[in-house]
């Protein structure tokens, strides 16, 4: 399967070159004189989208090339570069930035001016997905992430998908309640909620990772009763109307990585024998509900999902997530989605060959991919988009290296949850970063889930 894409690819770069006379075989990379640690400020940015614009429109060489000569577009990586539509959406190219929280907000969950600054230096890719957006203060599982369920929150994501929209990007809030992945300490005295009161694993050191939240197992949850449910699926529609007021083009609910949906969905952790508990169709319903809720409070297109089937991360297990997920993509199949995105963490199944066909719509993939890799998946395998995560933390002009093949740099995971800007708006694009810190181009997966397991 692998060599027959690559085989295909080959083919197909060969044909875009031979048609367009562009075709070389790998780039050289000669850098300038880089300045470390130099911030990707606005004017740096503004220079290599000029460069970019320059490399497309003309055969002249422009200063600050890498090797000082032209830099020529790589047609391995042009399924990546071909626009999409999703929803009422058109995107500039496949490329997607992955949710991803940074907890650089206010204690009470407020952009920060450098949150605004860190969107905007990232907005060559085609869509952004936001770090997780609480819907309710129980949902709230770090402190220092952002909220969306009151009017001050609301009113600062404007000054973010503002900045997003004027430099011709697209911006998707992601709504992501913790559900039993909390702390009284962090919920002002409250019990995290759940659909069953089972305490994640107390030796489970997830807990422990370099993040403000208290250093001590996850506790005991309580059992969320229905009314508590109903109140919960309002608090995600609430969220949409909101993220819609405030500007998004659209809202992606987080039911990955062991949080309140895929506790619903998962059989260890839902334990009720009530509508939302017990059969498949049951653990679906909880976020079938959320999405219906939220498409009724907007419209479907601005609604999308991310889920991250069999992966056990937080302590969180299904005795047959093939069964589960099938139908869950049958079911988000019928609803006119934005989107479905899929987390394949190295699960010992192949998480996409068995959904792809059953989600009539754009499919995301994300996790591991590298630029060649990426493409691939979109030519060969039937993604529609990518997204990158850490790479785009340490890359604010990930989709100018993709394309071109400048090498990426790599991101430094101790800053991964830190305050302040150092990690997080201080990454330089890439004429200005510094050689040492670069990554071999085209690596070989890596999926997260291997390394936190
Ligand atoms: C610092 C960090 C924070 C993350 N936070 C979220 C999050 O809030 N929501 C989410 O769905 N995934 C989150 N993820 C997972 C990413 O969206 C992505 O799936 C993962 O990094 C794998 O992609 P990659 O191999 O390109 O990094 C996070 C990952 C990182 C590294």
């Amino acid at each position: 399967m692998i060599s027959n894409c690559w085989r295909f690819l080959g083919a197909h770069c060969r044909r875009q070159g031979a048609a367009r006379g562009t075709w070389l075989p790998r780039p050289r990379y000669h850098l300038r004189r880089s300045r470390r640690g130099a911030a990707p400020g606005r004017a740096a940015i503004q220079h290599e989208r000029e460069r970019e614009r320059h490399m497309r429109t003309s055969s002249r060489p422009m200063a600050g090339g890498p090797g000082g000569g032209a830099a020529i577009c790589d047609p391995d990586v042009d399924p990546l570069f071909r626009p999409i539509e999703i929803g009422r959406l058109k995107l500039k190219n496949r490329i997607v930035m992955a949710p991803m929280t940074r907890q650089r907000a206010s204690l009470a969950g407020g952009v920060t001016e450098i949150m605004v600054d860190y969107y905007r230096q990232r907005t060559s890719a085609g869509l952004i997905v936001s770090e997780g957006l609480y819907p309710c203060p129980r949902g709230c599982g770090y402190l220092f992430s952002p909220g969306l369920h009151d009017d001050g929150q609301q009113a600062g994501w404007r000054d973010i998908t503002d900045a997003v929209h004027s430099d011709g990007g697209a911006i998707f809030a992601q709504i992501m309640h913790v559900g039993r992945l909390s702390d009284p300490l962090i919920l002002s005295g409250a019990t995290p909620l759940a659909p069953s009161a089972v305490q994640p694993d107390p030796t489970a050191r997830h807990y422990t990772i370099n993040s403000p939240r208290p250093k001590r197992p996850y506790p005991r949850p309580q059992a969320m009763t229905h009314a508590d449910i109903l109140a919960t699926v309002d608090a995600f529609a609430d969220s949409a109307t909101r993220a819609r007021a405030a500007g998004f083009d659209g809202v992606e609910i987080h039911a990955g990585s062991g949080y309140l949906p895929m506790q619903f969905l998962s059989s260890n952790t839902n334990l009720r024998a009530d509508e939302w508990g017990g059969s498949v169709e049951r653990r679906t319903a909880f976020l079938l509900a959320c999405v219906d809720a939220m498409a009724g409070a907007t419209y479907p297109g601005f609604v999308a999902v991310k889920i991250s089937p069999g992966w056990t991360f937080h302590d969180i297990f299904d005795t047959d997530p093939v069964a589960t997920y099938s139908h869950l993509a049958r079911e988000l199949s019928k609803r006119g989605m934005a989107y479905l995105q899929i987390g394949d963490y190295g699960v010992g199944w192949d998480v996409y060959a068995t959904l792809r066909p059953l989600f009539d719509g754009p499919i995301i993939q994300v996790s591991g991919y590298s630029r060649r890799s990426a493409a691939a998946a979109i030519a060969c395998e039937g993604a529609d988009m990518i997204a990158f995560g850490r790479a785009f933390i340490s890359n604010p002009d990930l989709p100018q290296r993709l394309r071109y093949g400048w090498p990426t740099s790599r991101a430094d995971p101790a800053t991964f949850y830190t305050q302040g800007s150092e990690g997080y708006t201080d990454y330089p694009v890439h004429a200005l970063s510094d050689p040492a810190g670069f990554e071999v181009l085209d690596p070989p997966a890596d999926p997260i889930g291997k390394r936190q397991a």
